[in-house]
């Protein structure tokens, strides 16, 4: 269990750059959640992730993994972030190493994973993403398309098979053959009990993987509950300048004729309603 209390961050306090980034900021992320982080740009949501492993440290309060204060001198934190994997934003821009193998072996290494068990976690770790055929990991990372070269990252991380995982906007920028196969991994991680936490703008991506959000605006928590409890209050999520899904707009909007229309995540959930519906 991850939990932060009551958590401040300031950049460049005292200066004329000062920013408030992160204000008062309670959470909680269970075991097994699916927690989507919306907001918009400069809200707060890379700061707030990257307090998941210390790699920013608050200016006030604190942040718990499995009750232990992750900055205080008795925690290692090379345990923390073997146990909290972090995807930043286009994490392909830090490419390094010579071969896809040697850039998704270089975290477990770290680690202290050598040999065949290294080599186990890379593969499994590469397939996990979609690459099935073992000749690729000789190749530079260099030479993937844009959204081959996200999921050699994101297999990077995958390979220190970390209890929760981060990704930060891990879509953005991806053709749709690599958001098809990113959502698959992710779903199937859900299912086999993965923690997950994501950064995103996309609100399709958020009804489709998420079970609950944390929307952030100027740097304050301004909502923190289930999909359906945040896509009911189109209030604020205007005011927090997100743009509602179409299937929720037409779920909304049908809501006013059929009362019964539960909660739609998809435009095939709507049309089964509609189907059984009409059947009655
Ligand atoms: N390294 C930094 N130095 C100074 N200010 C920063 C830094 N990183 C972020 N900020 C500021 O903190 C606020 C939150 O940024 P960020 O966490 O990146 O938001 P988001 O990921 O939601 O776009 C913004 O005002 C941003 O300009
Ligand atoms: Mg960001």
């Amino acid at each position: 269990m991850l939990e932060l209390k009551n958590v401040f961050v300031t950049y460049d306090p005292n200066t004329i750059f000062m920013s408030n980034a992160l204000v008062d900021i309670s959470l909680v992320i269970k075991k097994n959640e699916s927690v989507g982080i919306v907001g918009r740009i400069g809200s707060g949501k890379s700061t707030l992730i990257q307090l998941f492993n210390g790699l920013i440290k608050p200016d006030n309060g604190i942040v718990l993994l499995d009750n232990d204060d992750i900055n205080s001198k008795q925690v290692d934190i090379r345990k923390v972030r073997k146990k909290v994997g972090i995807v930043f934003q286009y994490p392909e821009e830090q490419f390094f190493a010579e071969t896809i193998f040697a850039e998704v072996a270089f975290g477990p290494k770290n680690m202290g994973m050598r040999e065949t068990e290294l080599k186990n976690a890379v593969f499994s770790a590469l397939k996990d993403m979609g690459f099935s055929s073992e000749k690729i990991a000789q190749r530079s990372p260099f030479s993937l398309s844009g959204g081959e070269k996200r999921r050699v990252a994101i297999a990077s991380i995958i390979a220190m098979n970390p209890d929760i995982l981060v990704l930060d906007e891990p879509m953005a920028g991806m053709d749709f053959n690599g958001k098809e196969k990113l959502i698959k991994y992710i779903k199937n991680e859900i299912k086999n009990g993965r923690t997950l936490v994501f950064v995103t703008h996309n609100m399709e991506e958020l009804l489709e993987i998420a079970d609950r959000v944390i929307a952030l605006d100027d740097g304050k928590k301004v909502f923190d509950g289930r999909v359906r409890d945040f896509f009911s209050d189109e209030k604020l999520i205007e005011k927090i300048g997100i743009d509602i899904p179409s299937v929720v707009r037409m779920r909304n909007r049908l809501k006013k004729h059929y009362s019964d229309i539960p909660f739609c995540r998809t435009p095939i959930e709507i049309a089964s309603y509609l189907k059984k519906r009409n059947r009655l």
